[in-house]
């Protein structure tokens, strides 16, 4: 993608912002409280404002139509690649960090990865290793439950993923080092000077991509079940795979995508579950009532109860609440010119969040998503936590798979009770993690 020319400060004059820090601007406070500072944004400014985050004027479009238009983008106009510029170091060269023509031809070839039968594979394989991965867990003792899900997701992404045995010594190192890479995205200096979260960043996509590219001649020799070996093959209609490097960008950053989106909106919704125990109830009985022996399609779609505990979580605890993009040519939105080349963002999280479209937001509510209430069915992406158009998440039914497996042993099992102080509080970028770990107990069921 060819380069884009950043606004100067006078062509974007005419956006109203609230008062920032010199240097770091709206950074700091951003990180601090992220819903809080758009929520005083779009009260004090509209639905149209600018940030000063991470050494750019970032232009903010709150409201669903936004989502709409940044998401779908009919006109091809909003690119990933120049959005995305702040995990560009760490994860250029993934999925999501590319657009249009050459996006596609590379979200053609991963879909493969993704076919029925694969998925079917991948789903034996984490019902089976759960159990096993649970039952290591400290039971009816307090336990910090955030990295245990972390860690549990991670043996599960390198064991499904990669092929590796759960207890392989290497996944430590992997789960050190994918921390690393995230902090790195939102480190305030973003140059890789000694001691900065860039440095130590990029020092840990390094390991990873050795670790990674160790595995290539054995998978494409003698290719697995596991996604890696099916991304060492995979090709699209017309033959075209991809080159040693193109395979160690797409999975370094697909096992980011993976596994901390899914540990942050399982440990959402566990202490979801520890503060309403009605809501346990409800679940464990839907659980004893699948049929005994592996999970199969018809069991899933039998867990409605999770499902809807899955969406609430992610409604209100979306790990990616804020998708940015940069305009590729002037645009005109409600009457507000915005020139080419200024980063904008759409909102997910707080359209999710507002009255406009979901009764009582603050509450936990899952049975808004029951069939007779659809409060997310109000219009296109009131419900957005997967994003949409051509990003939308590839790994959506994924998620949704290893979240019901994850239920059903864990609840099959134990009942979750709350340790320490309610409500918990969560900082939230640049994924959800509970402050404190959230610690919690297991209570055998019998
Ligand atoms: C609850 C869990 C998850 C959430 C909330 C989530 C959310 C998202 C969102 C919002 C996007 C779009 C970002 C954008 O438009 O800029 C995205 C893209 C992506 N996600 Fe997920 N994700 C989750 C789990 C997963 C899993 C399990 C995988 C892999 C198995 C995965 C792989 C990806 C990939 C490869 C992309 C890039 C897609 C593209 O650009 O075409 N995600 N995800």
């Amino acid at each position: 993608m060819s380069r884009l020319t950043a606004p100067s400060p006078a062509d974007l004059a005419h956006i109203p912002h609230l008062p920032a820090l010199p240097f770091v601007g709206h950074t700091l406070a951003l990180l601090r409280d992220p819903y809080g500072l758009h929520r005083r944004c779009a009260e004090k400014l509209g639905p149209i404002y600018k940030l000063r985050m991470l050494g750019q004027w970032r232009v903010a479009l709150a409201g669903r139509e936004a989502c709409e238009l940044i998401l779908d983008d009919k006109e091809k106009q909003f690119s990933a690649h120049h959005g995305w510029d702040m995990i560009q170091p760490i994860f250029g060269g993934g999925l999501m960090l590319r657009d249009f023509d050459d996006h596609r031809r590379h979200r053609r070839i991963m879909q493969s990865a993704f076919r029925k039968p694969v998925m079917d594979g991948y789903r034996s394989q984490m019902d089976a290793l759960m159990p096993v991965l649970i039952d290591a867990w400290p039971v009816a003792q307090k336990f910090r439950f955030y990295p245990a899900i972390k860690d549990l997701s991670l043996r599960i992404g390198t064991s499904i993923f990669m092929g590796l045995s759960p207890d392989d010594p290497r996944v430590a190192t992997i789960n050190a080092a994918f921390m690393d890479e995230v902090n790195a995205g939102v480190g305030v200096i973003r140059k890789p000077l000694p001691f900065t979260a860039l440095r130590r960043g990029l020092k840990a996509r390094a390991v990873l991509l050795d670790t990674f590219r160790a595995l290539i001649p054995e998978r494409r020799l003698a290719p697995g079940n596991d996604f890696f070996s099916q991304m060492c093959v995979a090709q699209d209609e017309s033959g075209g795979g991809w080159t040693e490097a193109e395979i160690l960008d797409h999975f370094n950053f697909h096992m980011m995508a993976a596994h901390d989106t899914t540990a942050s909106t399982i440990a959402a919704m566990v202490g979801a579950l520890a503060s309403h125990p009605e809501w346990q109830t409800r679940l464990i009985g839907e659980i004893d009532s699948l049929p005994a022996g592996a999970i199969d399609d018809a069991g899933l779609a039998a867990m409605t109860l999770t499902d809807r505990v899955f969406r609430e979580a992610l409604r209100m605890m979306p790990p990616v609440p804020f998708i940015p993009r940069r305009a590729t040519q002037d645009f005109v939105w409600k009457g507000t010119h915005i020139p080419a080349g200024t980063w904008v963002s759409c909102l997910p999280a707080t359209v999710m969040m507002s009255p406009e479209h979901y009764s009582d937001p603050e509450v936990f509510d899952p049975d808004r998503f029951s069939p007779n209430r659809a409060e997310h069915h109000g219009a296109r992406h009131v419900w957005a936590p997967f994003g949409g158009g051509a990003h939308k998440c590839i790994g959506m039914h994924f998620a949704n798979l290893e979240v019901k497996i994850f239920f059903r042993h864990l609840l099959a099992r134990y009942r979750i009770e709350a340790v320490g102080k309610r409500p918990v509080k969560w900082r939230r970028l640049p994924v959800p993690r509970p402050v404190g770990e959230l610690p919690i107990r297991l209570i055998p069921r019998s």
